[in-house]
């Protein structure tokens, strides 16, 4: 967390005072919510109205996609169809799947190209052919495995012009690249804390007033009457002092983790000349890619070997890939590129972060070539 955010989280700790009492401790909890939320807003491009604060991303998520769908589909019986791209996080894709279980939706995974940026042309057709049926559509504004950013603007435009909603889930891009909730147009868009320098269970999702929303927490009827439940002060002045270091922060940080990383990955192939960088801007692709992201395939090698030797030298890194039933399963982000399945196995994802150091990017690239030979012995 960013000091300045630890510091106001201990402050809000340290008093009492539900945020929706009468008493003064109340009121003066309710004050330091209402202002929270009007740093939110004003760091994010959105009004104060528009925020509303969830316990995560995977929280907002959840009720944008399912309470989007549920209100849409209220509205005509057969607007079923749910957009997604195909890379979308897990937070995204399964409440989605849920639907489609249990509330009968038609889930449409949009392709991507090999670097992971979604296929407009198909999000084009789709809209063409069925437009009217469709509920929303929900499009990542950048992956969190291979950091691609997704052409957000267009996909926005697009969708509005056939008269669709458009969720963003902005979680990797706030405090990376310029986020502008009123810009983007988008209907509603999730954040969350413990990506930007925030605690750990805060996030939000902000979204337009006539967005039509139906709730996924029923309760007190708390933040517009679509999240309820106790709002968690101290989480919230946390997590609005974080967004507002990460965002005027943003463009130092920016250049100087991207250049840190261009480092990284070069070292990386100098290093283990096989090693296949993927997502946007590499290997003689174009597109952006989130700074702080690097992620390179090596070929011949299981991702937790990788993971696990690296660990022991001290570098936490991440394979992007999900367990099942304690089997680890190539991800879906690098199989929607395209990446062949036996091929992904040998992914590792490297997120530079706010101290992160150019010795933490040399002691990288000093032990990777051995990591991976001892990780393709292992086999
Ligand atoms: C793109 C994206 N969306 C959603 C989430 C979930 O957010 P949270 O961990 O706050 O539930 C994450 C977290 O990794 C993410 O990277």
């Amino acid at each position: 967390m960013h000091p300045a955010a630890i510091e106001a989280m201990v402050v809000e700790l340290g008093r009492t005072g539900n945020a929706s009492s009468l008493h003064d401790a109340g009121r003066a909890a309710r004050r330091v919510v209402e202002e929270s939320r009007e740093l939110l807003a004003a760091r994010l491009g959105a009004r104060p109205s528009e925020v509303i604060l969830t316990a995560g991303g995977t929280e907002a998520d959840n009720l944008a996609v399912k309470g989007i769908f549920w209100a849409r589909r209220a509205e005509r019986s057969d607007r079923t169809r749910v957009l997604v791209s195909a890379v979308e996080h897990h937070a995204v894709l399964d409440p989605a799947a849920w639907l489609a279980e249990h509330e009968g939706a038609e889930v449409v995974l949009l392709p991507v190209d090999r670097s992971g940026c979604v296929e407009l042309g198909a999000l084009q057709a789709e809209l063409a052919a069925h437009g009217d049926r469709t509920a929303l559509l929900s499009l990542m504004w950048a992956n969190n495995e291979v950091g691609t950013v997704q052409p957000v603007h267009e996909a926005v435009e697009l969708a509005h012009a056939a008269g669709v909603p458009v969720h963003v889930d902005a979680v990797q891009a706030v405090g990376q690249l310029e986020v502008e909730f009123a810009a983007l147009g988008a209907d509603a868009m999730t954040v969350s804390g413990h990506k930007l320098g925030g605690p750990v269970g805060v996030g939000a999702l902000v979204a337009r007033r006539d967005v039509p929303l139906v709730p996924v927490l029923h309760g007190g009827g708390q933040e517009r009457g679509v999240r309820s439940g106790t709002v968690d002060v101290a989480s919230a002045r946390a997590f609005a002092v974080a967004v507002d270091h990460a965002v005027t922060e943003r463009p130092a940080f920016a250049a100087r983790v991207a250049s840190l990383r261009d480092e990284l990955v070069a070292g990386i192939v100098r290093a283990v000349p096989d090693a296949l960088p993927q997502g946007a801007g590499v290997a003689g692709r174009g597109g952006e890619r989130l700074p702080a992201n690097a992620h390179v395939v090596f070929p011949g090698c299981e991702g937790d070997s990788l993971l696990f030797l690296l660990d022991s030298h001290g570098v936490r890194c991440s394979t992007g890939s999900a367990c099942r039933a304690g089997v680890p399963q190539p991800s879906h982000v690098l199989l929607a590129c395209g990446v062949p399945a036996q091929e992904a196995r040998g992914a590792l994802r490297l997120s530079l972060g706010r101290t992160t150091s150019r010795a933490d990017v040399e002691r990288v690239v000093g032990v990777i070539a051995e990591v991976v030979e001892r990780a393709r012995a292992a086999g």
